[in-house]
Protein backbone atom coordinates (compact mmCIF):
# COMPACT_ATOMS: atom_id res chain seq x y z
CA UNK A 1 0.00 0.00 0.00
CA UNK A 2 1.03 3.79 -0.89
CA UNK A 3 2.42 5.79 2.11
CA UNK A 4 0.44 8.55 4.33
CA UNK A 5 0.81 11.80 2.86
CA UNK A 6 -1.02 15.30 3.89
CA UNK A 7 -0.05 16.93 0.69
CA UNK A 8 -2.87 19.67 0.64
CA UNK A 9 -3.73 19.00 4.24
CA UNK A 10 -3.32 21.40 7.17
CA UNK A 11 -2.56 20.72 10.74
CA UNK A 12 -2.68 22.48 13.74
CA UNK A 13 -0.39 20.80 16.86
CA UNK A 14 -0.71 22.33 20.40
CA UNK A 15 1.94 22.21 22.66
CA UNK A 16 4.16 21.37 19.74
CA UNK A 17 6.94 23.41 20.84
CA UNK A 18 8.74 20.11 21.84
CA UNK A 19 8.42 16.45 23.37
CA UNK A 20 5.15 14.40 21.97
CA UNK A 21 3.81 17.79 19.95
CA UNK A 22 7.20 18.43 18.38
CA UNK A 23 7.52 15.07 17.07
CA UNK A 24 3.82 14.94 15.42
CA UNK A 25 4.61 18.62 13.83
CA UNK A 26 7.96 17.42 12.38
CA UNK A 27 6.23 14.19 10.99
CA UNK A 28 3.17 15.66 9.82
CA UNK A 29 5.05 18.21 7.87
CA UNK A 30 7.64 15.82 6.15
CA UNK A 31 4.63 13.85 4.77
CA UNK A 32 3.22 17.32 3.14
CA UNK A 33 1.38 18.39 5.77
CA UNK A 34 0.84 22.36 6.29
CA UNK A 35 1.90 22.74 10.09
CA UNK A 36 0.61 25.46 12.81
CA UNK A 37 2.86 25.01 15.44
CA UNK A 38 1.63 25.85 18.58
CA UNK A 39 3.11 26.37 22.11
CA UNK A 40 2.83 28.31 24.71
CA UNK A 41 5.98 27.89 25.89
CA UNK A 42 5.52 27.81 29.54
CA UNK A 43 7.13 25.14 32.45
CA UNK A 44 5.86 21.63 32.81
CA UNK A 45 3.63 23.57 35.65
CA UNK A 46 2.43 25.84 33.41
CA UNK A 47 3.72 29.10 34.65
CA UNK A 48 5.67 31.42 32.19
CA UNK A 49 5.67 31.86 28.10
CA UNK A 50 7.92 32.03 25.54
CA UNK A 51 7.61 31.74 21.52
CA UNK A 52 11.29 30.28 21.47
CA UNK A 53 10.13 26.34 21.57
CA UNK A 54 7.55 27.16 18.85
CA UNK A 55 10.27 29.19 16.28
CA UNK A 56 12.75 26.45 16.80
CA UNK A 57 9.95 23.72 15.51
CA UNK A 58 8.95 25.84 12.46
CA UNK A 59 12.64 26.47 11.75
CA UNK A 60 13.88 22.73 11.64
CA UNK A 61 10.64 21.87 9.46
CA UNK A 62 11.48 25.04 7.13
CA UNK A 63 14.98 23.61 6.91
CA UNK A 64 14.00 20.36 6.29
CA UNK A 65 11.63 21.42 3.19
CA UNK A 66 8.37 21.58 5.12
CA UNK A 67 5.87 24.58 5.59
CA UNK A 68 4.82 25.53 9.01
CA UNK A 69 3.51 28.44 11.04
CA UNK A 70 4.23 29.49 14.62
CA UNK A 71 1.49 30.15 17.18
CA UNK A 72 1.87 31.39 21.13
CA UNK A 73 -1.17 31.02 21.43
CA UNK A 74 -2.33 29.89 25.19
CA UNK A 75 -5.49 26.89 23.98
CA UNK A 76 -6.80 27.08 27.54
CA UNK A 77 -8.01 30.63 26.77
CA UNK A 78 -11.21 31.36 24.32
CA UNK A 79 -9.04 34.27 22.23
CA UNK A 80 -5.60 31.59 22.21
CA UNK A 81 -7.77 28.68 21.06
CA UNK A 82 -9.48 30.14 18.12
CA UNK A 83 -6.37 32.45 17.57
CA UNK A 84 -4.54 28.89 16.37
CA UNK A 85 -7.29 28.07 14.41
CA UNK A 86 -7.16 31.53 12.52
CA UNK A 87 -3.40 30.99 12.21
CA UNK A 88 -4.21 28.28 10.37
CA UNK A 89 -7.08 29.96 7.94
CA UNK A 90 -4.35 32.88 7.42
CA UNK A 91 -1.98 31.45 6.51
CA UNK A 92 -3.02 28.12 4.38
CA UNK A 93 -6.79 28.82 4.20
CA UNK A 94 -8.40 25.70 5.74
CA UNK A 95 -7.87 23.35 8.58
CA UNK A 96 -8.02 19.51 8.25
CA UNK A 97 -6.27 17.96 11.30
CA UNK A 98 -6.64 18.92 15.24
CA UNK A 99 -3.45 17.37 17.32
CA UNK A 100 -4.73 18.63 21.13
CA UNK A 101 -1.44 17.51 22.50
CA UNK A 102 -0.72 20.90 24.82
CA UNK A 103 -0.62 20.08 28.80
CA UNK A 104 0.22 20.86 32.26
CA UNK A 105 1.22 19.01 35.50
CA UNK A 106 0.00 20.31 38.51
CA UNK A 107 0.69 17.03 40.79
CA UNK A 108 -0.99 16.49 44.26
CA UNK A 109 -2.70 14.21 45.79
CA UNK A 110 -6.94 15.05 46.96
CA UNK A 111 -5.80 16.02 50.43
CA UNK A 112 -3.45 18.42 49.42
CA UNK A 113 -4.95 20.11 46.02
CA UNK A 114 -6.69 23.59 45.42
CA UNK A 115 -9.31 24.48 43.54
CA UNK A 116 -6.34 26.82 41.26
CA UNK A 117 -3.97 23.46 40.89
CA UNK A 118 -7.54 21.53 39.73
CA UNK A 119 -8.98 24.47 37.76
CA UNK A 120 -5.41 25.03 35.86
CA UNK A 121 -4.85 20.92 34.97
CA UNK A 122 -8.41 21.05 33.34
CA UNK A 123 -8.41 24.30 31.49
CA UNK A 124 -5.09 23.20 29.60
CA UNK A 125 -6.17 19.64 28.87
CA UNK A 126 -9.71 19.34 28.76
CA UNK A 127 -11.51 22.92 28.03
CA UNK A 128 -8.38 24.21 25.48
CA UNK A 129 -8.90 20.73 23.64
CA UNK A 130 -12.60 21.26 23.61
CA UNK A 131 -11.63 24.69 22.57
CA UNK A 132 -9.82 24.08 19.91
CA UNK A 133 -11.83 21.34 18.40
CA UNK A 134 -14.88 23.47 18.67
CA UNK A 135 -13.03 26.53 16.82
CA UNK A 136 -12.27 24.25 14.04
CA UNK A 137 -15.80 22.19 13.68
CA UNK A 138 -17.14 24.90 11.66
CA UNK A 139 -14.43 24.24 9.12
CA UNK A 140 -14.47 21.03 9.31
CA UNK A 141 -18.13 20.76 8.67
CA UNK A 142 -17.98 22.90 5.84
CA UNK A 143 -15.10 20.86 3.84
CA UNK A 144 -17.04 17.87 4.51
CA UNK A 145 -13.86 16.77 6.15
CA UNK A 146 -11.73 16.56 9.50
CA UNK A 147 -9.49 15.06 11.68
CA UNK A 148 -9.05 15.69 15.44
CA UNK A 149 -6.51 13.62 17.90
CA UNK A 150 -6.96 13.93 21.79
CA UNK A 151 -4.25 13.45 23.90
CA UNK A 152 -5.39 10.95 27.13
CA UNK A 153 -3.59 9.72 29.49
CA UNK A 154 -2.93 5.68 31.02
CA UNK A 155 -3.48 7.98 34.23
CA UNK A 156 -7.00 8.75 33.02
CA UNK A 157 -8.09 5.75 32.47
CA UNK A 158 -6.39 3.52 35.14
CA UNK A 159 -5.91 6.14 38.04
CA UNK A 160 -2.48 7.24 39.54
CA UNK A 161 -2.16 8.30 42.62
CA UNK A 162 -1.55 12.01 43.20
CA UNK A 163 -3.30 13.09 39.72
CA UNK A 164 -6.68 13.97 40.83
CA UNK A 165 -6.67 16.65 38.52
CA UNK A 166 -4.56 15.45 35.77
CA UNK A 167 -6.62 12.19 35.58
CA UNK A 168 -10.20 13.54 35.50
CA UNK A 169 -9.16 16.24 32.56
CA UNK A 170 -7.55 13.07 30.73
CA UNK A 171 -10.98 10.70 31.28
CA UNK A 172 -12.82 13.74 30.46
CA UNK A 173 -11.18 13.92 26.90
CA UNK A 174 -12.54 10.52 26.14
CA UNK A 175 -16.11 11.35 26.85
CA UNK A 176 -15.43 14.45 24.58
CA UNK A 177 -13.68 12.94 21.97
CA UNK A 178 -16.43 10.19 21.47
CA UNK A 179 -19.06 12.75 21.47
CA UNK A 180 -17.32 14.44 18.92
CA UNK A 181 -16.87 11.21 16.70
CA UNK A 182 -21.16 10.72 17.25
CA UNK A 183 -21.28 14.79 16.37
CA UNK A 184 -18.75 14.69 13.42
CA UNK A 185 -19.56 11.29 11.90
CA UNK A 186 -22.08 12.93 8.97
CA UNK A 187 -19.27 15.05 8.00
CA UNK A 188 -16.76 12.62 7.52
CA UNK A 189 -14.83 14.13 11.06
CA UNK A 190 -13.31 11.76 13.04
CA UNK A 191 -12.12 11.87 16.57
CA UNK A 192 -9.68 9.18 18.54
CA UNK A 193 -7.83 9.88 21.55
CA UNK A 194 -4.19 8.26 22.37
CA UNK A 195 -2.80 7.31 25.70
CA UNK A 196 0.69 7.58 25.21
CA UNK A 197 4.14 6.85 27.46
CA UNK A 198 6.60 8.50 26.39
CA UNK A 199 10.29 9.84 27.48
CA UNK A 200 9.88 13.99 27.66
CA UNK A 201 10.49 16.57 29.86
CA UNK A 202 7.27 15.65 31.89
CA UNK A 203 8.19 11.91 32.18
CA UNK A 204 12.03 12.57 32.49
CA UNK A 205 11.81 11.88 36.24
CA UNK A 206 9.37 8.75 36.18
CA UNK A 207 11.41 5.81 34.03
CA UNK A 208 14.58 4.54 34.95
CA UNK A 209 17.28 6.00 32.34
CA UNK A 210 17.70 2.54 30.44
CA UNK A 211 14.22 2.75 29.25
CA UNK A 212 14.75 6.64 28.08
CA UNK A 213 16.12 6.08 24.64
CA UNK A 214 13.40 2.93 24.04
CA UNK A 215 10.14 5.43 24.60
CA UNK A 216 11.27 8.45 22.46
CA UNK A 217 8.30 10.59 20.91
CA UNK A 218 8.89 9.23 17.71
CA UNK A 219 7.26 5.73 18.60
CA UNK A 220 3.78 7.31 19.43
CA UNK A 221 3.91 10.03 16.51
CA UNK A 222 3.24 6.91 13.85
CA UNK A 223 -0.44 5.92 15.67
CA UNK A 224 -1.24 9.67 15.50
CA UNK A 225 0.24 9.69 11.69
CA UNK A 226 -2.28 7.07 10.98
CA UNK A 227 -5.25 8.38 12.94
CA UNK A 228 -5.32 11.64 11.32
CA UNK A 229 -4.94 10.52 8.01
CA UNK A 230 -7.92 10.90 5.18
CA UNK A 231 -7.83 6.83 4.67
CA UNK A 232 -8.09 6.11 8.34
CA UNK A 233 -11.96 5.47 9.23
CA UNK A 234 -10.92 4.59 13.11
CA UNK A 235 -13.25 7.38 15.29
CA UNK A 236 -14.10 7.55 19.08
CA UNK A 237 -11.66 5.15 19.90
CA UNK A 238 -8.98 5.02 22.52
CA UNK A 239 -5.08 3.70 21.68
CA UNK A 240 -2.39 3.30 24.36
CA UNK A 241 0.90 3.58 22.40
CA UNK A 242 4.41 4.03 23.32
CA UNK A 243 7.76 2.48 22.46
CA UNK A 244 6.69 0.19 19.77
CA UNK A 245 3.53 -1.20 21.38
CA UNK A 246 0.23 -0.22 20.35
CA UNK A 247 -3.07 -1.61 21.68
CA UNK A 248 -6.97 -0.29 21.49
CA UNK A 249 -8.34 0.13 24.94
CA UNK A 250 -12.22 -0.07 25.25
CA UNK A 251 -15.32 0.91 27.81
CA UNK A 252 -17.32 -2.49 28.09
CA UNK A 253 -20.24 -3.89 29.65
CA UNK A 254 -20.52 -7.07 31.68
CA UNK A 255 -22.96 -9.32 31.35
CA UNK A 256 -24.66 -8.05 34.77
CA UNK A 257 -27.58 -9.42 36.78
CA UNK A 258 -31.06 -8.73 36.61
CA UNK A 259 -33.68 -8.70 38.97
CA UNK A 260 -36.66 -6.14 39.00
CA UNK A 261 -37.23 -6.04 42.45
CA UNK A 262 -33.68 -7.01 43.62
CA UNK A 263 -33.20 -5.67 47.42
CA UNK A 264 -29.58 -4.48 49.02
CA UNK A 265 -29.07 -7.53 50.04
CA UNK A 266 -29.90 -9.41 46.19
CA UNK A 267 -27.28 -7.00 44.97
CA UNK A 268 -24.51 -8.24 47.95
CA UNK A 269 -25.21 -11.75 47.28
CA UNK A 270 -25.11 -11.70 43.88
CA UNK A 271 -21.62 -9.24 43.53
CA UNK A 272 -20.01 -12.04 41.64
CA UNK A 273 -22.45 -11.62 38.80
CA UNK A 274 -22.54 -7.99 39.21
CA UNK A 275 -18.45 -7.57 38.72
CA UNK A 276 -18.48 -10.35 36.04
CA UNK A 277 -16.31 -8.64 33.10
CA UNK A 278 -17.63 -11.84 30.62
CA UNK A 279 -19.08 -12.12 28.36
CA UNK A 280 -18.94 -8.17 27.45
CA UNK A 281 -20.60 -5.57 25.30
CA UNK A 282 -18.58 -2.37 23.84
CA UNK A 283 -21.68 0.18 23.12
CA UNK A 284 -20.55 2.34 20.25
CA UNK A 285 -22.68 5.05 21.99
CA UNK A 286 -25.45 5.42 24.54
CA UNK A 287 -28.06 4.33 22.29
CA UNK A 288 -26.32 1.11 21.99
CA UNK A 289 -25.84 0.78 25.65
CA UNK A 290 -29.58 2.06 26.66
CA UNK A 291 -31.14 -0.61 24.10
CA UNK A 292 -28.96 -3.57 25.47
CA UNK A 293 -29.92 -2.41 28.95
CA UNK A 294 -33.90 -2.52 28.21
CA UNK A 295 -33.05 -6.07 26.02
CA UNK A 296 -31.17 -7.31 29.45
CA UNK A 297 -34.88 -6.17 31.09
CA UNK A 298 -36.70 -8.65 28.79
P1 LIG B 1 5.90 18.51 27.24
O1 LIG B 1 5.88 19.29 28.50
O2 LIG B 1 7.21 18.19 26.62
O3 LIG B 1 4.99 19.20 26.14
C1 LIG B 1 3.80 19.86 26.44
C2 LIG B 1 3.80 21.16 25.67
O4 LIG B 1 2.53 21.81 25.85
C3 LIG B 1 4.86 22.14 26.15
O5 LIG B 1 5.68 22.52 25.08
C4 LIG B 1 4.07 23.31 26.71
O6 LIG B 1 4.70 24.56 26.51
C5 LIG B 1 2.78 23.21 25.92
N1 LIG B 1 1.67 23.88 26.61
C6 LIG B 1 1.35 23.79 27.91
N2 LIG B 1 0.29 24.57 28.19
C7 LIG B 1 -0.08 25.16 27.02
C8 LIG B 1 -1.11 26.06 26.66
N3 LIG B 1 -2.00 26.50 27.57
N4 LIG B 1 -1.21 26.45 25.37
C9 LIG B 1 -0.32 26.00 24.45
N5 LIG B 1 0.69 25.16 24.74
C10 LIG B 1 0.81 24.74 26.01
O7 LIG B 1 5.12 17.14 27.57
P2 LIG B 1 4.78 15.85 26.66
O8 LIG B 1 5.17 14.67 27.44
O9 LIG B 1 5.28 16.01 25.29
O10 LIG B 1 3.18 15.91 26.69
C11 LIG B 1 2.38 16.09 25.57
C12 LIG B 1 0.98 15.60 25.92
O11 LIG B 1 1.01 14.19 26.14
C13 LIG B 1 0.39 16.21 27.16
O12 LIG B 1 -1.00 16.44 26.98
C14 LIG B 1 0.60 15.15 28.21
O13 LIG B 1 -0.31 15.25 29.28
C15 LIG B 1 0.38 13.91 27.37
N6 LIG B 1 0.95 12.70 27.94
C16 LIG B 1 2.30 12.49 27.96
C17 LIG B 1 2.80 11.32 28.47
C18 LIG B 1 4.24 10.98 28.43
O14 LIG B 1 4.58 9.83 28.77
N7 LIG B 1 5.11 11.90 28.04
C19 LIG B 1 1.92 10.31 29.10
C20 LIG B 1 0.53 10.60 28.97
C21 LIG B 1 0.08 11.76 28.43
Amino acid sequence: MADLHFDGRVAVVTGAGQGLGRSHALELAARGAKVVVNDLGGAVDGTGSSDTPARRVVEEIAAAGGQAVVDGGDVSTEEGAEGVVRTALEAYGRVDVVVNNAGILRDRSVKNITAAEWDAVLAVHLRGSFLVARAAFPHMRENGYGRVLNTSSPSGLFGNFGQVNYASAKMGLIGLTRTLAIEGAKYDITANAIAPVAYTRMTEDLFPPEMAGRLGPERVTPLVVYLVHESCAATGEVYTVGGGRVARVFVAEGPGYVQEDATAEDIRDNWPQISAERPYTVPRDIGEQTTGHFQALD
